[in-house]
């Protein structure tokens, strides 16, 4: 839509107490379930109410046990636990929770299209519209509405059009629309809310968005509040995450060459971060970034930059994924070079199978796409992580066995030293504590000889490594 189609009538200019109460949040995931529970906690006075279709994750919100959220991030059960039923609440009474509030967030899922128009590349946006179209439905009053998804820039624009349509019946409600993108990483939710960088506003009323900044000013210092226009949001997060990921496509490219060359990517990316200009941050080489954001994010500005006729920005753009992949088969065809060619029929212990540390998420996990490669090549996989579920690894990888014309398959273990016993190496693909702390003498002993280790997180220290033990050869990410 063209920036003059936006309307800048009632939608943008209907005054608004700046005091808000109520706030109703669509989607209970690992967004807007640890969001408002840190809103919630921070502002006692304002009742907030999470909702969603999934019957079973909103009861899982509402189990007594607080170890069993459907998300696992470390503070998180304290923070549910100080708040909910206090102001707190979950539910799948999604019209209710919207009719009483005067805040709505849409926090939606927002996956690349699987099919149909820009299919591979664009936002499925399914959700967020029929969010927007049940917000139009049930709310009362004024309501302001708030995209909290990380959503294709002008993207408010459409959920504009389908709430001034509400407002147009005559019936007597009104809405204000705003950005306020999420800048939390998973494993760090809590006290990424706790203590934001920057808190981003995008909006054109200037009473919504001092209501919302109101809201967040309860823990937020004022200057970490920054307000743009609705485009400059929406766009801003989209670049956020592509910057990010293309830090480390970057650092994991260099990592190959340090490989081949002698050098170790970690002595280079302290040597690059030092330089202030640069940063440290998000220089650690690794089997390449999953999560639910990073490749989304960015094949979705590649689709926008195409959609505006800037093939050059998508080139650009897209080889950050393209990289990412690389390293991925990269990484598992090493690991069947360096046993002498073929894995079929070896046992090969799998440390880690989440896409980071510190969370049960294993969306893009790059664990996936190393432990198909290896199933195809027939392996017997041994899995551990400490917070993936097995019947997480089997919507990922499938049964656990392939079948009689491919030897390979994958079962769980519940330690590093049972998976390994027996096999012929272990590959560390998730940076958990746990794993840097192994007693690899006891894991030695147990495992087939010649064992190997690749650590694609660069987590062991390889002076201690070798000198603790000499009977397992290591390889390590950016090193060889
Ligand atoms: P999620 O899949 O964990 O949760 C989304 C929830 O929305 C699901 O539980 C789903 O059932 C629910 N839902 C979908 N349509 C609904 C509807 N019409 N009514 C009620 N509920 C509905 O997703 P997430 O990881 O929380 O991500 C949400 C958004 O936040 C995405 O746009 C994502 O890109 C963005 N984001 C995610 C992260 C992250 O770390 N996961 C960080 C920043 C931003
Ligand atoms: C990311 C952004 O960091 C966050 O701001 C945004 O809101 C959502 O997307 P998340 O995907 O949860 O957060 O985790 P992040 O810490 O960014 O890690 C993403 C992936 O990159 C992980 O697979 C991680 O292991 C990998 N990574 C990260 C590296 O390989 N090297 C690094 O230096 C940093």
């Amino acid at each position: 839509m063209s920036a003059s189609s936006v309307s800048s009538r009632s939608i943008n200019q209907v005054p608004v107490s700046t005091t808000i109460k109520s706030i109703c949040c669509i989607g209970a995931g690992y967004v807007g379930g640890p969001t408002m529970a840190v809103i919630a906690d921070r502002c006692p006075a304002v009742q907030v109410t999470v909702v969603d279709l999934n019957a079973d994750r909103i009861a899982a919100w509402n189990d007594p046990d607080l170890s069993q959220l459907p998300v696992y991030e470390p503070g998180l059960d304290v923070v549910v636990g100080r708040a909910r039923g206090r102001n707190l609440h979950f539910s799948t009474a999604v019209e209710e929770a919207i009719a009483a509030a005067d805040l709505v967030f849409i926090s939606v899922n927002t996956p690349t299209k699987t099919k149909g128009l820009g299919a591979g590349q664009a936002s499925d946006l399914k959700w967020v519209e029929a969010s927007a179209r049940t917000v139009a439905r049930a709310a009362q009053g004024h309501t302001i509405v708030v995209e909290k998804s990380t959503l294709p820039v002008r993207t408010a624009a459409v959920i504009q059009e389908i709430l001034e349509a509400a407002e147009g019946r005559g019936e007597q409600k009104t809405f204000s629309m705003l950005s306020n993108p999420e800048f939390l990483a998973e494993g760090t939710a809590i006290p990424d809310l706790e203590a934001p960088d920057r808190v981003l506003i995008g909006g054109q009323d200037p009473e919504a968005i001092e209501a919302l900044s109101a809201i967040y000013r309860q823990w937020v210092p004022a200057e970490r509040i920054l307000t743009t226009n609705l485009w400059s949001s929406e766009l801003s997060k989209l670049t956020a995450n592509a910057f990010l990921a293309q830090r480390i496509s970057s650092i994991n490219g260099i990592a190959a060459l340090c490989e081949a060359t002698g050098a170790d990517v970690r002595e280079v990316a302290r040597a690059v971060g030092a330089d202030s200009r640069i940063g440290a941050k998000f220089l650690q080489a690794g089997p390449g970034f999953g999560g639910s954001c990073f490749q989304k994010d960015i094949l979705n500005l590649v689709y926008l930059c195409r959609h505006y006729g800037l093939e050059e920005v998508a080139a650009y753009w897209e080889q950050v994924v393209a990289l990412n992949s690389w390293q991925q088969h990269r990484i598992a065809r090493l690991v069947v070079t360096k046993l002498f060619g073929t894995v079929t029929g070896k046992r090969l212990a799998v440390l880690g199978f989440a896409f980071k540390a510190d969370t049960n998420d294993t969306r893009e996990s790059p664990a996936i796409q190393i432990c198909q490669d290896l199933l195809e090549e027939g392996a017997q996989l041994v899995i551990v992580d400490p917070k993936v579920s097995e019947a997480q690894i089997t919507k990922d990888l499938g049964q656990g066995s392939l079948g009689d014309v491919n030897p390979g398959g994958w079962q769980m273990a519940s330690s590093a030293a049972e998976a390994a016993a027996g096999a012929d190496a272990v590959l560390l693909l998730t940076e958990w504590a746990e794993f840097g702390a192994l007693d690899w003498d006891g894991i030695a002993a147990v495992m087939r000889q010649p064992a190997w280790l690749f650590d694609a997180r660069a987590l062991l220290d390889p002076e201690i490594f070798h000198s603790a033990n000499a009977t397992i050869k290591l390889w390590m990410i950016g090193k060889g």
